[in-house]
């Protein structure tokens, strides 16, 4: 069994209080709107254009069913192998960028966390903290999320990855579905860019969150920490700049190959949806798949991760390893993956809401639950280990068909 610091191990009433307060991530959600500015909560929550992913990914997880073994003996474990390391459970905490808006400081907290629990975090290129500074955390568990800087023959990629290797990142996850600029319309209303408006409306919701704001005053503005040694100045504009003017698109067949040649630790294609694409990754060499819409924040007509996964595993499952996020919101989802040949699950904004709700409580809190869900799932659904959950039958109404796989 891996070791966990948890919570309930030292016997933390806290926890116990905060899991009769919070037992859903639903009411996380709810809590983090009060609690945070509304631009920062709107950043995590909202999506392209009219949101209708993000409900059809929450939507496409629950219209799956199970169907259970009873009469079914022995200790649930919810021990997971990824790529040659025993996690937890087979949860993680998916990249977030600019993730510093929903609670300040979040990168850090979230590696803090995934460190203690023993579940992966994946450091994102935008995010608030640096590749340097998570390795120095979550020495365990962290892996790196790639985005493209196509500027001067890609200078910045192979700076990034060259950083990630020496720090020891666990996985490259190169994400390939950004390949046009999002419109996020909360994001447009709220004013939501950089450099930051700071008006009326802005800062009346940053006084009325006073919690946000008495840990925004602790950590300092965010900035695109990653940046900074490509940045003119260590500051939330200049980083923001190299984002805006030197990142863009989605990394090309031949820039995967590229970069899979450079990185000899496990490499795993995020934000693949077609099943041809998937083909093509492993052929390039891909060690994984990452199953993504990107949580509905760039594309409003994708279809959800969940209805692709089972043609996704059809094509690559025996040679690759597929993994999932997109509308994730607790154990009995990370069940319904598993029965459906995901091999490990993530979720951003569940983690993010936790914070939102309870600062420095939250990832803990959040993971807690789904620690806890997963096992309980499985003892639902007669499984006793990650590896039985994929024995189990399933009805899944809305998966996508394809003639070839
Ligand atoms: C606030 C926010 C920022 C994100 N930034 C990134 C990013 O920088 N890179 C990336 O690959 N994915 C990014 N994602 C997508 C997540 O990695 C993940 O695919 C998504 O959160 C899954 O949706 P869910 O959390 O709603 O289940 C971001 C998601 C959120 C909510």
């Amino acid at each position: 069994m891996v070791e966990r610091g948890r919570a309930e191990k030292k016997g933390n009433g806290a926890a116990a209080r905060l899991r009769q307060r919070f037992p859903t991530i639903d009411d996380l959600r709810r809590r983090a709107r009060g609690r945070v500015p509304r631009f920062g909560f709107d950043f995590v929550d909202g999506g392209a254009n009219d949101e209708i992913c993000i409900d059809r990914n929450t939507s496409a997880f629950q219209a799956i069913e199970l169907l259970p073994h009873y009469c079914v003996d022995g200790k649930v474990t919810t021990d997971t192998q990824l790529f040659g390391k025993t996690y937890a459970a087979p949860i993680g905490v998916a990249p977030m960028g600019s993730a510093g808006l929903i609670w300040p400081g979040a990168e850090k907290l979230f590696a803090a966390e995934a460190q203690r629990q023993c579940i992966p975090y994946v450091l994102a290129t935008p995010g608030n903290a640096s590749i340097e500074e998570i390795a120095a955390i979550a020495p365990d568990v962290f892996w790196f999320q790639l985005y493209r800087f196509p500027y001067n023959d890609h200078a910045i990629t192979y700076d990034l990855v060259r950083r990630a290797d020496e720090a020891g990142a666990h996985v490259l996850v190169p994400t390939v579905d950004s390949a046009g600029k999002s419109k996020r319309p909360r994001d447009i209303r709220n004013g939501c860019r950089v450099p930051f408006p700071i008006n009326p409306w802005t800062t009346w919701q940053v006084l009325t969150s006073p919690a946000w704001t008495m840990q925004l005053l602790r950590n300092g503005m965010p900035i695109t920490a990653n940046l900074v040694p490509y940045a003119e100045k260590a500051n939330q504009n200049s980083t923001a700049e190299v984002m805006q003017l030197r990142s863009g698109g989605s990394h090309t067949w031949e820039e995967l190959k590229r970069l899979r040649d450079r990185w000899k630790r496990p490499f795993v294609v995020k934000g693949i949806l077609h099943p041809e694409d998937a083909e093509r990754a492993v052929a390039m060499g891909a060690d994984g798949i990452w199953v993504s819409n990107h949580g509905g924040r760039h594309f409003d007509g994708a279809p959800a991760s969940i209805d692709v996964l089972p043609a996704i595993v059809s094509a690559v499952g025996s040679r690759a390893t597929v993994v999932i996020d997109s509308g994730i919101r607790g154990g009995l989802d990370v069940v319904r993956a598993l029965a459906l040949g995901a091999k490990f699950c993530f979720t951003g904004r569940c983690f993010a809401y936790g914070l939102g709700a309870l600062g420095p409580a939250g990832a803990p809190h959040v993971a807690d639950l789904f620690l806890d869900e997963i096992k309980t799932e499985l003892l639902h659904v007669g499984a006793r280990s990650v590896a039985e959950a994929a024995t189990i039958k399933v009805r899944h109404p809305n998966a996508w068909r394809f003639d070839n796989y």
